[in-house]
């Protein structure tokens, strides 16, 4: 008996270890080219893993204040023409150049590009996918695990608050929360705040005059990744992906940043199927498309500029933290707040400015990791014996504030660190032009 009982141990812990390992071996090598596909990354790729409950010795979990970037969604309206037109002359033209194995690839590939089509109708453009959807449940109830005392399992409209901009993928994307989060028979008693056409808070940059103006309207802020557009490291790539596709004609940089666009929404949506427009593209060109994307974020949405407007949202975490509001509040939003908020967080701020001369390979502002779909910051109050306390996680990981000493950030210390945001932040003043 003892014996039997030893032997059934032994398979049984040679079934976990397999179990393991089989685990590791699914997971994605860092070099994958699904690793690198910016902001149109899967989110499945990047989240964490582990939905244990988070506990701190004498601390409680009491609120929570979450923001999130929609769900994979589909292509904006330039994107699916693009698909349209360039793609589906470029799948004839691949498969004429590639036909009776004649060109570099596989039959299996070509069976890819034979099968391939779109048919995202224009009126449904950047609307969110059925995987966009999953992510939204799945993400609820893993954090519904961590946050148990903060994230309650019933429904009361004055412990939850849920936001939205006025977009279709960030309104679904919060109705889709709301089901991982309650038994889906109650959820149509849910309440969701009224969806503003002028956000000042969610999207503080859309209307904010003076950042149109100083960032997103001004050439400057392209200078570098124009520049990155026209290197030699650029033009290699486009020849090494012209090759590795069998076309003759030199690929466009648009025609080569929309293939790089549509492998990432198509990886994005199918799980198990693959997206041709992958085909092009090797560990060390993915890279490049990745830097290109990076460079424009870094400057648009990150670093570049001061993006002092994202004191707006970060004002409204610290403002719901101290009032008798909702215990657990969500904001559905989009990667241009995600980004500015991480900037103002002083998160992943890469050493020396991104430029065009070289490709900053150890950089940490990488929006494959840090702006993926489905991307999101929260803020959770613990309530200690010695004080208020904040976590800060990103993509659900426990991040540490590089204005605090620990992760467990005393309330105190924050406020004082973040003092010109909870008071000099006022939206017309930052924003006007004088
Ligand atoms: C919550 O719901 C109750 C009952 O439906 C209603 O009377 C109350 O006004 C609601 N509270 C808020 C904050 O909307
Ligand atoms: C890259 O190609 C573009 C377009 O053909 C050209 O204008 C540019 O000078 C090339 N850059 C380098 C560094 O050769
Ligand atoms: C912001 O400043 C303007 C004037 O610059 C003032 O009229 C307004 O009341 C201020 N808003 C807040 C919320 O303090």
């Amino acid at each position: 008996m003892k014996q039997c009982h030893d032997i059934i141990f032994v398979i049984s812990l040679s079934l976990i270890v397999l179990f393991c390992y089989n685990l590791t071996a699914s997971a994605l090598k860092s070099d994958d080219i699904r690793n690198h596909l910016g902001t149109r990354t899967p989110y499945r790729f990047k989240y964490n893993k582990d939905d244990n409950k988070i506990c701190f010795q004498n601390c409680k979990d009491d609120k929570i204040w979450m923001v999130l970037r929609h769900g994979t969604r589909l292509p904006n309206d330039k994107d699916i023409v693009g698909m349209n037109t360039i793609l589906k002359q470029l799948k004839i033209d691949i498969l004429l150049k590639n036909q009776n194995g004649k060109g570099p690839l596989s039959k299996e590939q070509l069976d890819w590009f034979e099968n391939w089509n779109n048919n995202t109708p224009l009126a449904k453009e950047r609307y969110l996918t059925i995987e966009g959807q999953d992510e939204m449940i799945l993400l609820a109830e893993r954090m519904q695990k961590r946050f148990p005392n903060a994230i309650k399992k019933k429904y009361n409209n004055e412990t939850f608050l849920f936001r939205y901009t006025a977009t279709q993928r960030a309104q679904q994307s919060a109705r889709y929360f709301t089901i991982g989060l309650f038994d889906s028979n109650k959820f149509q008693h849910i309440q969701f705040e009224p969806a503003l056409e002028v956000d000042t808070t969610l999207r503080f940059y859309k209307h904010c005059a003076k950042w149109q103006k100083q960032v997103k309207k001004n050439p400057d802020t392209y200078k570098e990744v124009t520049l990155f557009g026209q290197s030699k490291v650029m033009n290699d790539t486009l020849l090494a992906v012209t090759k590795k596709l069998g076309l003759d004609k030199t690929l466009t940089l648009d025609q080569v940043v929309l293939m790089y666009r549509v492998c990432g929404y198509e990886t994005s949506w199918h799980k198990y199927m693959k997206s041709p427009w992958c085909f092009g593209f090797d560990e060390k060109t993915i890279k490049v498309l990745e830097y290109f994307e990076d460079l424009k974020k870094y400057w648009v949405d990150g670093y570049g500029y001061t993006q002092r407007a994202a004191c707006m949202i970060m004002k409204n975490m610290f403002h719901t933290m101290s009032s008798n509001g909702p215990s657990a509040t969500f904001l559905f939003a989009h990667s241009g707040t995600i980004l500015k908020l991480l900037t103002h967080l002083q998160l992943y701020k890469p050493q020396c400015p991104l430029l065009a001369d070289a490709v900053d390979e150890g950089r940490p502002w990488r929006t494959s990791d840090i702006d993926c779909f489905a991307s999101n910051i929260a803020f959770v109050l613990f309530k200690c014996n010695d004080g208020d306390k904040i976590l800060t996680l990103h993509q659900e990981k426990i991040v540490k504030l590089p204005m605090c000493d620990t992760e467990l950030c005393p309330m105190a210390d924050l406020e004082k660190q973040f003092h010109n945001t909870i008071h000099n932040c006022n939206f017309t003043d930052i924003c006007s032009i004088d």
